[in-house]
């Protein structure tokens, strides 16, 4: 493959001559395109050597073979890589600006596969407009590799470091497998239940939650994108897919969802449950708009609801995959390991509202994945939609043994 490598300017630049060597051993042929603030951090003379080319780095350079030369790279390459990845250009990427000659090159190569490796300082990851960045990357096709959790050059630890070079060639490998290759999940079907669901009170009022449905929607987006037919059965949101694979089964409560969930269910091979379902309603919905009452207080009683995912836990096939979630605020892991093992998972994603940018509304997550034999995997804090993919990959694609 002909495989570009953009460097911008972060201290992880370091580590780019040796993913070059790995690359170029792999057999891949490697042109290095670098910002100016990158070659402060690893020198022209080092990615020349490694990859026995010149290094691009300015738009007009005299040295340029042609004077578009981002266009004639374009065509040249299979694959980019963007190690590492600032916020900067992220951002630029994201907002289409092309401003030098990496930004440039990375606007005119729509039709080829982008990976973004992430590296900053945690506080600049989890700044809000990087992640609202990162999702439009992810939803126009860019593949993020990392950012891995560890000990940062600024001396902090947390989430930001650039992944491995090892990783990064892997994920090449893996994601640039032969087009005619099957997608992991074809021929499966899976269910998903996304969104919060209201529980009328009367004509003007409902109890539901803070749920949007936008981590939901994003694990139907990466089950349809490793091509399996999708199932979605989603309370009140906003959000919406576009894929092909995906049914969408639009309800409001939560019986409306269980009663959806328990008939698709044993046409499915899977089902992941991310719905934010209330536990009960009022146990009885008053026709016409209640009024303002004269004394100070106001009773609901309330009768519990179906629990859909304990329903499907009881009737699970040996054949099939359920994974639940959990939304935890205390004792996190020691309740979601009880829910595990009271609905019959055999994983949950546990998500904690303690932890800041992860659980509703927000763009981004931060989950551990448990699976029934006792392993965990957590993420650090990643847009949903890499959550979503990191969960699919880890449930449905590589499912872990049942031993541990
Ligand atoms: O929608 P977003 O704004 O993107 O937010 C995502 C999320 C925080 C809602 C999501 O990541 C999440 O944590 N979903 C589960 C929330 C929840 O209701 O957790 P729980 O611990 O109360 O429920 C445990 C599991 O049982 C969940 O899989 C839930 O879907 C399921 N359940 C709960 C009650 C019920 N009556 N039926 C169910 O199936």
């Amino acid at each position: 493959m002909n495989v570009i490598v953009g460097i911008s300017g972060g201290i992880a630049a370091y580590k780019v001559p040796a993913l070059v060597r790995l690359l170029c051993d792999a057999g891949h042929a490697v042109r290095c395109v670098a910002t100016s603030h990158a070659l402060e951090f690893v020198t022209r003379t080092t990615l020349q050597t490694v990859s026995g080319q010149r290094v691009y780095c300015a738009l007009f350079d005299t040295g340029n073979e042609y004077s578009t030369e981002h266009i004639a790279l374009k065509d040249w390459c299979d694959a980019v890589i963007v190690a590492p990845a600032t916020a900067n250009i992220i951002g630029k990427m994201a907002c289409g600006i092309g401003d030098d000659a990496l930004s440039t090159l990375l606007l005119s190569v729509q039709d080829k596969r982008v990976f973004v490796c992430p590296a900053m300082n945690t506080a600049m990851w989890c700044n809000k407009a990087v992640q609202r960045n990162i999702s439009l990357l992810q939803t126009a096709g860019v593949t993020l590799i990392g950012p891995d959790s560890g000990h940062l050059a600024c001396g902090t630890t947390g989430a930001g470091r650039m992944a491995q070079p090892e990783a990064i060639a892997d994920a090449l490998e893996a994601h640039c497998s032969p087009v005619t290759d099957k997608l992991p999940l074809e021929g499966k079907k899976v269910l998903v239940t996304a969104g919060p669901t209201y529980e009328r009170i009367d004509p003007v009022r409902y109890i539901g939650n803070f749920s949007s449905g936008k981590m939901g929607v994003a694990i139907a987006d990466a089950i349809a994108a490793a091509g399996a037919e999708v199932e979605l059965v989603a309370g009140p949101t906003h959000e919406r897919s576009t894929s092909a694979r995906i049914t969408l089964h639009t309800v409001e409560s939560a019986r409306q969802m269980y009663e959806l969930a328990t008939r698709l269910f044993p046409g499915c091979d899977a089902a992941i449950l991310a719905a934010a379902v209330a536990d009960y309603r009022p146990e009885s919905y008053i026709p016409e708009k209640l009024k303002r009452q004269d004394s100070e207080v106001l009773t609901l009683r309330l009768v519990r609801n179906p629990d859909i995912l304990a329903t499907l836990g009881g009737s699970k096939r040996d054949d099939q995959t359920l994974v639940g979630f959990a939304l935890e605020t205390n004792d996190e892991m020691r309740h979601a390991r009880e829910k595990m093992e009271r609905k019959n998972l055999d994983y949950i994603v546990l998500n904690s509202l303690r932890d800041d940018g992860a659980g509703f509304g927000v763009d981004t997550n931060k989950v551990t994945i448990i699976h029934r034999n006792g392993s965990t995997v957590a993420t650090p804090l990643l847009s949903k939609r890499e959550v979503a993919r990191r969960i699919v990959d880890h449930c449905l694609i590589t499912p872990q043994k049942t031993a541990p």
